[in-house]
């Protein structure tokens, strides 16, 4: 059976851009998508703001109707209670978030996040209605001991524990040196580890949940290149950082297709 998954450009913004900055940029890549005749049956387009910008992203996607989808860069593993900075799912269903980045390898660094706080974290968002965002990926150490799936392959057992299939699942997969580096893995590197990401989903969540899911590559995805990872069969999409808060170049990103036969 053939299966369409529309392709996913993600923009990760990380911690950059305040709620009036944040406005201005939607705004902006809106229009710069209208002017480009984007077709979002060609790719689906989400930015994933910081906190603090979410209700303004809410307020003005709703306004004006635009076509763009977003999520939050992080949620916590807890609903409500004494945990002091952390943001519940259910604060993001409430402001219509689609989706919340999980794991990133940022949080797995600085804020020692394990595979267990992910796994924990993936079904807080589904207890909450959000697509979460899982970010796998291995450190160029792991590379050069493991090679390059082991690692990814071992977090998304671990994310998918116990986890509904049918509450839905996008996979980001980040190799940590290429993330903010300026060098990419090659498309054949990101395939082989997609493939082998989505051999994991379908053993744990069964075959039609893995022909479903969209398996993003990300680190140093721009415009020159995303064409070539979105021409192999496994990588449905990217997870872009620096080049996301680059309107042109974000839209150039989105608009893959038009490069994709070059
Ligand atoms: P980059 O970041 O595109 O700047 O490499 C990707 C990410 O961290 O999600």
């Amino acid at each position: 059976m053939a299966v369409t998954r529309t392709p996913f450009i993600a923009g990760n913004w990380k911690m950059n851009l305040d709620h009036l900055q944040a406005i201005a940029f939607v705004q902006k890549l809106a229009w710069s998508l209208a002017d480009a005749r984007h077709d979002f049956a060609d790719a689906e387009v989400a930015v994933f703001p910081p906190f603090t910008d979410l209700r303004s992203v809410q307020t003005l996607v709703a306004a004006d109707s635009l076509p763009i989808a977003y999520g939050a860069q992080d949620v916590s593993a807890h609903d409500s209670g004494a945990y002091t900075g952390e943001v519940s799912g259910a604060f993001l269903a409430a402001l219509d978030c689609s989706y919340t980045i999980i794991g990133h390898s940022e949080r797995r660094t600085y804020h020692h996040e394990t595979d267990a706080t992910v796994n924990a974290k993936v079904q807080a968002a589904h207890r909450h209605g959000i697509v979460p965002v899982v970010c796998v990926g291995e450190t160029a150490e792991d590379l050069e001991r493991h090679g390059a799936s082991a690692v990814p392959v071992k977090q998304l057992r671990s994310a998918l524990e116990g986890v509904d299939g049918s509450k839905g699942l996008v996979v980001a997969y980040e190799p940590v040196w290429a993330i903010g580096s300026g060098q990419a893995a090659t498309p054949e590197q990101a395939e082989k580890v997609a493939a082998a990401l989505r051999e994991v989903i379908a053993e744990l969540l069964g075959d039609q949940v893995a022909d479903a899911t969209r398996i993003l590559y990300g680190g140093s995805v721009k415009a020159t290149n995303i064409a070539s990872f979105l021409r192999e069969p496994n990588v449905d999409g990217a997870l872009v950082g620096g080049a996301s808060l680059d309107i042109d170049e974000f839209t150039s990103i989105v608009r893959f297709k038009k490069h994709v036969g070059a």
